[in-house]
């Protein structure tokens, strides 16, 4: 492992579109399969067997650093969302499972705040592949935006609409910091690496990705319709914290209003069923 300074990330091109970013927005989750070529995800899962292996030490590793952190289809959704400069992590963990292990309950990390915002990614790279013996980690997409004690979601079970990390080797998962997520059983006895860290956002938000000039704000659909957050009232709670993350998201939070009731952003999403009147 070779020691080196911190990496700028100034000139990194950003690669999303406003869909795409809205469509974070709504799940909290975003998932590049098999990114990361075979060659790296070799050598990386050789350095974590190796005895006493620190994943931490690959924060300053200049071959990791170029060949997953600034990757240029990680980079380019971490530059999409985070702004011309993010910050690289100062820090690595890794899941690391060997053999049979029981499911954990479903959580948040610490620190978790749902914020309408998005300040720091939260990135998982599986150099294996993920089968689902293998215990790959689960998400529910959009319970980013949905507050809950830590205690109250622990004695969920399967819930409708989760997704699980079944991914070929090189799979990079983004997502948003405070999405609920959980570790079910692993039954095989194969080892598995889920290395995890953060980026930081360092500028204010801004609307710098690959921004179409006729994207339609008033017009767009703000509501998610995940299985889970669907069913009843939960699917319309979500969409004015959607809309306002969106709108966070592009330096437009002083344009962000809403009259409540039925009215924009419900009404952009179903106008047949909610429509009365648009802002
Ligand atoms: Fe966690």
């Amino acid at each position: 492992m070779t020691q080196t300074a911190l990496r700028a990330t100034a000139d990194i091109k950003p690669t999303l579109t406003d869909e795409e970013v809205l469509d974070f927005c709504k799940t909290g989750l975003l998932t590049l399969e098999g990114v990361i070529p075979d060659t790296t995800n070799r050598w990386v899962f050789d350095y974590l067997d190796e005895e006493g292996a620190d994943p931490h030490q690959l924060v300053r590793d200049e071959r990791f650093i170029d060949e997953v952190l600034l990757h240029p289809a990680v980079a380019g959704v971490v530059r999409s969302l985070l702004g011309a400069g993010f910050q690289l992590p100062e820090w690595m963990a890794n899941h690391r499972l060997v053999g049979p292990e029981a499911a954990r309950y479903w959580h948040i990390d610490a620190g978790s705040d749902f914020e309408r915002a998005c300040n720091l990614l939260q990135v998982f790279y599986i150099p294996q592949s993920n089968s689902i013996e293998m215990g790959p980690t689960l998400f529910l997409p959009g319970s980013h935006l949905v507050p809950i004690a830590r205690e109250d979601i622990e004695r969920f079970g399967n819930l409708t609409g989760q997704v699980a990390t079944t991914a070929p080797a090189g799979s990079v998962f983004v997502t948003a910091y405070s999405i609920w997520h959980r570790q079910p059983d692993k039954v095989d006895q194969s080892t598995r690496n889920l290395l995890k860290w953060v980026y930081w956002r360092t500028v204010p938000p801004a609307r710098d990705w690959l921004a179409r000039p006729d994207f339609d704000f008033r017009g767009a659909d703000y509501s998610f319709n995940s299985s889970y957050f669907c069913g009843g009232h939960r699917k319309w709670q979500s969409v004015p914290r959607i809309a306002e993350m969106f709108y966070w998201l592009c330096g437009k939070s002083d344009e962000f209003h809403t009259v409540g009731g039925s009215g924009w952003p419900y009404s952009s999403s179903d106008p047949g069923k909610w429509s009365q009147q648009r802002q």
